[in-house]
């Protein structure tokens, strides 16, 4: 297999900082649980974490956020009584790996110690198939005779932020199964890990030391001969839909991988991997970098989707750890959830499902913030319940080490558009209206809803204004008339128009039920107002620049360079309070460029090329959000070159793991899914020139000079395509199953795609 479906490296990390982005760059995840690429031996310190999605739980008033469970991967080795480890014992020769086309991580070492050589190779994945559960197996070979003792079971030594968050944590060992369990803090909620082993050598006995559930096996170790055993691990918590105890879930889930052993698992798991990438691949012929960039990309947003009926969404660090709360942002509806649309639309309805479900906590937000507001504000930084998890003092700086409010959690109020959106743009290109019917109708009237209360009618100029905001760039808070949030304000009142003419006509019944439920009638003609009335910022008839909110023009002009050159502190943020982007017209990150990408067809390149020279210089992408919609644009104005830096840098942020890790006081490490939902997006959106609408799917290609083809699929209307463009021409296979014919438009030319018939349409 070539590298373009692997990560390597032959570098050990040592170094704290290393092993964390090492730990980022090479985990594995399924949706239920991320495992950090760190080393069979390593414990906390080497921040080793198993996190959970969709669990979270507080200790007093600091952060709350996800559960890490147990690690029951552990497996520690001593050779001649003495500790072999990756941190400490002479390496001869290390390569750890990331097989990217079945997230399979391996490590093999070879260490020296005491004039032996042991050998140490280990291989682990967390099931695709049984998303509760994962394998390792384990090898090891020594050069010359030894005494060797494994130490392997579960480790309850736990790395956490702002924990500990699993108490009473108990450990034993029932019909040669370890289990370890432990109860959340704040909801009580039992977690129970447990590991069965497959082992044909040596002694066994169990022995529980130093919050470590362990297995010690004895070997008197024959030189040359390599002695393999199996570990099987499987966590639960109360969070599963689970008809036994945590405890029995999970001990029958070990003894069920045992007997199933560990070849047919993994077959089983790769049998699901080959499914995900069948829907979803994307080949860059001719340009290697850009390929194994994106692909990666691709594998980080396919570790992290939710499991199908967990009505889960993928945090803004996915599954890398606890930071950020573990919490959902825009992120997931902006950057990641486009990906899922148009490539496997069943994890779209289940991000989808997420704020369905969290709709109860929306509302609970628009009535208690500030003055009080209607319908739904979603939660800036969401959790489980949709209760923001976002403090009013988010930030802290530095130096005074004091915590700066900040006004995401109140003011940013583009979120619940934002989902208001996607629920929509699902509607859309899949043609399916279940999720309107099951909630999504409801979330979406509530979003306008929020917004009918949140703005302001100005008599005189006639027209609705969205007043006190943040927008996407977080360095001007409390800002009027932010271009990208009233556009999305606009936007929401349109879509909520439109589901409502929708359902008059197809569910009547339905929507008489619904609007009776939410008592909604008598607000629809005020929606329609809105949709009109409600004002966006236009381009400068001059210039055709937008300007970012009201006396924008104001501030003080700089560069990004004089303004870092008075940063005092290399943490210190830039915004907030006394930020000192705050009186300038330097930008955190795509705004007003993010909004002419979200709502491209309402402007015209004129305009989007004046804004995008107006902006770039000074957008400082303090966000990892930012360099795609740049790159975004970019495509649709033909700055091919330009595009293809700023993809480069959203596709290849967590491959090369180059990142900030500190705003703040506040540790940000860890995986980026919206930069990579990023990536995806400029691949095949931008480079491709995808646009897909409700009645048809539009192509217009611009790749990049270097890319000699680009081939992806595509999901729409419950059918599916496969995509090749090269410089010169687009082919569409329209899958053979497919149910109906669909209608494309390829650089301008209408045709009509059949089940199973290629397409073929010359466009230069
Ligand atoms: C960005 C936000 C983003 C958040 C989580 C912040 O730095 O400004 O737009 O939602 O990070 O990724």
């Amino acid at each position: 297999m070539s590298n373009l479906w692997r990560v390597t490296t032959d570098k050990v990390s040592r170094e704290k900082e290393n092993i964390m982005r090492t730990g980022n760059i090479y985990q594995i995840a399924n949706g239920y649980m991320g495992y950090r690429g760190t080393l069979d031996e390593f414990g906390p310190d080497e921040l080793v974490g198993i996190t959970l999605a969709g669990i979270y739980d507080r200790v007093g008033d600091a952060w709350r956020e996800p559960v890490n469970a147990p690690n029951g991967g552990f497996t520690k080795v001593t050779l001649d009584g003495k500790d072999i480890s990756a941190l400490a014992t002479r390496i001869k020769k290390h390569r750890q790996s990331l097989n990217l086309a079945n997230a399979v991580f391996e490590r093999e070492t070879d260490f020296k110690s005491r004039g032996k050589i042991l050998k140490i190779k280990s291989t682990r994945f967390l099931s695709a198939d049984q998303p509760n559960s994962g394998a390792i197996k384990y090898s090891l070979t020594v050069d010359k005779a030894a005494r060797v003792r494994i130490h392997t079971g579960i480790d309850y030594n736990i790395w956490d932020l702002n924990g500990p968050h699993l108490l009473k944590l108990t450990a034993k060992i029932q019909n040669g199964i370890l289990l370890v369990q432990g109860i959340t803090g704040e909801t009580a909620k039992k977690v129970a890990v447990a590991e069965a082993i497959d082992l044909d050598f040596g002694s066994e006995t169990q022995e529980t030391r130093g919050n470590k559930n362990l297995r010690v096996i004895k070997l008197d170790a024959e030189a040359n001969k390599t002695y393999t055993f199996y570990k099987y691990f499987a966590v639960y918590t109360e969070n599963d839909p689970v008809k036994t105890s945590v405890e029995e879930a999970a001990i029958k889930k070990v003894q069920e991988a045992k007997g199933c052993g560990y070849d047919e698992c993994l077959n089983r798991h790769n049998a699901q991997w080959a499914k995900k990438w069948d829907y979803c691949d994307v080949t860059i012929e001719g340009d290697d970098d850009a390929q194994q960039a994106l692909r990666y990309s691709l594998f980080q947003l396919l570790i992290a989707a939710p499991i199908q009926g967990s009505a889960n969404s993928i945090p803004a660090r996915a599954l890398s750890g606890q930071v950020y709360k573990g919490a959902i942002f825009w992120d997931t509806e902006m950057f990641m959830f486009p990906f899922f649309l148009y490539t496997c639309p069943g994890k779209a309805v289940e991000l989808l499902r997420y704020r369905i479900k969290t709709l109860e906590g929306a509302r609970r937000k628009a009535k208690t913030e500030g003055t009080g507001y209607r319908g739904a504000f979603y939660a800036w930084e969401s959790q489980e319940s949709g209760d923001d998890a976002c403090t009013y003092f988010n930030i802290g700086d530095p130096l005074t080490k004091r915590n700066l409010r900040t006004h995401f959690r109140d003011k940013q109020v583009h979120i619940s558009g934002d989902v208001a959106i996607a629920m929509w743009e699902y509607f859309k290109i899949t043609g399916d209206d279940s999720l309107l019917l099951e909630g999504g109708a409801e979330v979406i009237l509530e979003c306008a809803r929020f917004y009918y209360s949140y703005a302001y009618f100005k008599k005189d100029k006639n027209r609705y204004e969205i007043l006190d905001v943040v927008g996407p760039d977080e360095y001007h808070e409390r800002v009027n008339n932010n271009a990208f949030t009233s556009m999305v304000a606009k936007t929401t009142f349109e879509i909520a128009n439109a589901t409502v003419n929708y359902l008059k006509q197809k569910y009547p019944g339905r929507f008489k039920a619904l609007a009776k439920k939410i008592d909604i009638a008598g607000e629809l003609p005020l929606f329609v107002e809105a949709a009109d009335l409600l004002y966006v910022p236009p381009p400068d008839e001059k210039t055709g620049v937008i300007e970012q909110f009201d006396a924008y023009y104001q501030l003080k002009e700089t560069t990004i360079e004089a303004l870092k050159a008075g940063m005092v502190h290399p943490d210190e943020y830039l915004g907030a309070g006394q930020g000192l982007a705050v009186p300038t017209r330097v930008i955190k990150q795509a705004d007003v460029v993010m909004m002419l990408n979200q709502f491209k067809d309402r402007y015209s390149d004129k305009i989007k090329k004046a804004n995008w020279e107006y902006y770039e210089p000074r957008t400082e992408h303090g966000s990892s959000l930012s360099a795609c919609a740049y790159a975004m644009v970019a495509a649709d104005i033909g700055k091919l070159d330009r595009a293809y830096r700023y993809f480069l840098q959203t596709a290849k942020i967590d491959i090369e793991a180059r990142y900030k890790t500190y705003v703040g006081t506040i540790f940000i490490g860890g995986s980026h899914p919206a930069a990579n939902g990023g990536a995806w997006m400029t691949a095949v959106l931008g480079f491709g020139g995808v646009k897909a609408n409700a009645e048809e799917v539009a192509i217009n290609p611009k790749l990049y000079k270097k890319w000699k083809a680009l081939r992806f699929k595509l999901a729409y209307k419950g059918d599916r395509f496969s995509v090749r463009i090269t410089q010169k021409d687009v082919a569409i296979v329209p899958d053979a199953l497919n149910k109906s014919d669909h209608a494309f438009r390829v650089a301008g030319q209408s045709i009509v795609c059949r089940p199973g018939k290629l397409s073929f349409v010359k466009y230069r």
